[in-house]
């Protein structure tokens, strides 16, 4: 075991901090036992109202009926770029810094402001209305950021789609959530390569008949197809809709976007968030768990394809009239001191990025990192994964030089905005523990008979009230939220992960223990990645799991079953993983994959992924009971020829 050493909050963290550990009790205490007084206060001191709400908070989270702040009317965009224009047009909105070290910009407040209103009314001359859902596949260029922003401040539903993914992936997306327009670039650049975006686009379009405008950014120049009467040129385009635009009044319940992400089961699910309370959520998190002040430069290294981007790059940081960055690039292009050379160059004081990326510049050793300054960084943060205590040590003492205190937050698509993180200034640090819960969450640990676990212990972790981000429908199945979040433990929020609670109440995120791999930051479902392996005519079955991988976090394993006159060969594996990257999106290429005469069932069928998931791990002692098997001797030849040693 990793010796676990305490850091306590030093002198000067705390003397800075908005909060201190008294004010986070206090306030935690009456988030919990007056949360109709503490988040109406909230929301007025973070939130700027065109008209008050009608009630704090209402209906029930189990039946999938809570709402926040309902009757109140506010516009996403005009509380992160106009109610700032009075006082800071000219700062830094958003710095942009390009895949290439000598490409860099900055966006005060002012032009994005005449961005977004035009963009906002070329869609609405598109006939883009109120509550029309509106697809961005996008490079991390600032107009991403834009497209969001243009979309909440007419109203319309975006549903960003992460830029790694296929257009198969891309298609799929687009017809579960109905969109009319598509908000792309000709091509995306990234590590020094190019991706071909439009021409994604094109083939996703192919089978999308209700997708009557694309607007394309011209990121690249590429020579691209371009359909007439479909597609516009963002840049020219522009040029010919008014520059004023005024704000849609939206209630708080109102759907500001949709966001697919993989479950245990089926397809991937349009996580559907709304207006009010998300905002305030994000915003709040922003400032107290980065302890975010005036003139701050903030830089979340997430895409704005995942949660992370659209709460920490945009919403977040930019209600808060804060100064943002966005990038491009990779952590190692085009060497792997980049990320600490962009932070010397742009002076940013708050770095928040993922597990994985510290694991893979550790590997490089010290040396990149410390022929940097740094000298400008206050505050570093973690998401997406667990984090192991070597990492976050490195992350403490190399980056951050022993001064900056490391935030670990864990939350979830689904909850909007963090959920369990410390607070610089209140909290001591554990490496590894995403510590205490933020105001008005109530996390609780269950056993598998759901249970609940009291003071230390390990278990199932669960939600048990409603919180202000909270998702409120899956896009088009509301029935389908009720069965994945609230069915396996009836009254609570069931998040898929496991946790420990210890001595002093911190929580310790284990990871999934649904049928969801994480790798690199990137949830990926077992079932999605099985469906496009048995697309393969060679294929008679395949059994996917996620094993420990040292710099992923969790690899892809697959165990695939051939058809009895199919000759194994490495040549397939290639064509096998080459089909995942196409049908998905290369990020869910499996790491390994092994041959399997047959997968462990049981009599009615199932296929045991608690067994393969054993042998991938490696974890032979504890293979568990393999009696129900159909065929037990099936464990045997697996084992036998395991890759994973
Ligand atoms: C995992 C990303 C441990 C977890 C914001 C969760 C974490 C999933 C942490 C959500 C953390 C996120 N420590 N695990 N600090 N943060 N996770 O939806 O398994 O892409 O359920 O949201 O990432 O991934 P998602």
């Amino acid at each position: 075991m990793y010796e676990i050493t305490r850091h306590p909050v030093s002198e000067a963290v705390r003397q800075r901090a908005h909060l201190t550990d008294e004010d986070y009790l206090r306030l935690y205490r009456q988030s919990i036992e007056q949360p109709q007084q503490f988040w109406g206060e909230q929301a007025s001191a973070f939130l700027d109202w065109f008209k008050p709400w009608d009630s704090v908070c209402q209906g029930v989270m189990q039946q999938g009926t809570a709402t926040w702040f309902a009757g109140g009317k506010l516009n996403v965009a005009y509380n992160c770029i106009d109610r700032h224009l009075s006082a800071r047009a000219e700062q830094v909105a958003f710095i942009w810094e390009g895949d290439e070290p000598n490409e860099s910009k900055k966006i005060t407040y002012r032009e994005l402001h005449d961005k977004v209103c035009r963009l906002a009314n070329l869609l609405k001359s598109r006939g883009i209305n109120k509550g029309d859902r509106v697809c961005i596949y996008m490079p991390m260029i600032p107009e991403a950021a834009f497209a969001m922003l243009a979309c909440a401040r007419i109203g319309a539903v975006h549903s960003v789609v992460f830029g790694g993914f296929s257009p198969d992936s891309l298609r799929d997306r687009i017809l579960d959530s109905d969109c009319r327009a598509v908000i792309t670039a000709d091509e995306g650049v990234r590590g020094g390569k190019r991706i071909p975006l439009k021409n994604n686009v094109d083939k996703a379009l192919s089978e999308c008949p209700k997708v009557t405008t694309v607007v394309m950014v011209e990121r690249t120049g590429a020579a691209v197809g371009f359909c007439e009467g479909r597609d516009l040129r963002y840049a020219s385009a522009l040029q010919t809709v008014p520059a004023d635009c005024p704000p849609e009044w939206m209630d708080a319940e109102d759907p500001l976007f949709i966001l697919y992400t993989s479950g245990s089961t089926g397809k991937p699910k349009g996580v559907l968030h709304t207006t009010g309370g998300y905002l305030l959520q994000v915003a709040m998190t922003h400032k107290y768990i980065f302890d975010y002040h005036e003139g701050d430069i903030f830089w979340c290294t997430a895409d704005v394809g995942w949660v992370t981007g659209h709460s920490y790059i945009v919403y977040g940081p930019l209600a808060n009239g804060a100064i943002s960055l966005i990038f491009e690039g990779v952590p190692n292009y085009p060497d792997c001191s980049r990320f600490w050379q962009v932070v010397d160059k742009h002076q940013v004081n708050i770095f928040y990025t993922a597990p994985t990326a510290l694991r893979a510049l550790m590997r490089e050793g010290d040396q990149p990192v410390k022929k940097t300054s740094r000298q400008s960084l206050r505050l570093l943060g973690t998401v997406g994964e667990p984090i192991n205590p070597e990492a976050w040590e490195w992350y403490f003492n190399v980056v951050g030089q022993r001064r900056c205190p490391i935030v670990d937050t864990w939350w979830q698509t689904e909850t909007g905005a963090i959920m369990i993180a410390p607070l610089p200034g209140a909290t001591e640090l554990k490496p590894g523990s995403a510590t205490r819960p933020f105001f008005g969450v109530q996390p609780l640990l269950l056993d598998e008979q759901g249970k609940e676990i009291e003071g230390e212990g390990s278990g199932v972790l669960a939600i048990r009230a409603s919180w202000p981000s909270q998702i409120r429908s899956v896009f088009g199945s509301p029935q389908r939220m009720l069965e994945t979040y609230f069915s396996a433990y009836p009254g609570y929020y069931f998040t898929g992960d496991g946790a420990r609670r210890d001595e002093d109440g911190y929580w310790w995120i284990t990871g999934r223990i649904d049928d969801v791999i994480n790798v690199s930051g990137h949830r990926i479902g077992t079932a999605e990645v099985e469906s496009a392996l048995v697309l393969h005519e060679a294929v008679a079955e395949a059994g996917v799991v996620g094993y420990p991988h040292d710099i992923k976090g969790q690899g892809i394993y697959a165990f695939v079953t051939l058809m009895a006159t199919v000759q194994p060969s490495d040549a397939l594996k290639k064509e096998l993983t080459a089909l995942v990257g196409k049908e998905i999106g290369n990020f869910s290429k499996p790491d390994l994959i092994q041959w399997a005469s047959a997968l462990p069932k049981t009599r009615s069928g199932k296929i045991m992924r608690r067994i393969l998931r054993k042998i991938a791990c490696n974890e032979l002692e504890t293979l568990g009971d393999t009696s129900t098997l159909a065929d037990p001797s099936v464990v045997d030849g697996l084992i036998e020829k395991r890759l994973n040693r």
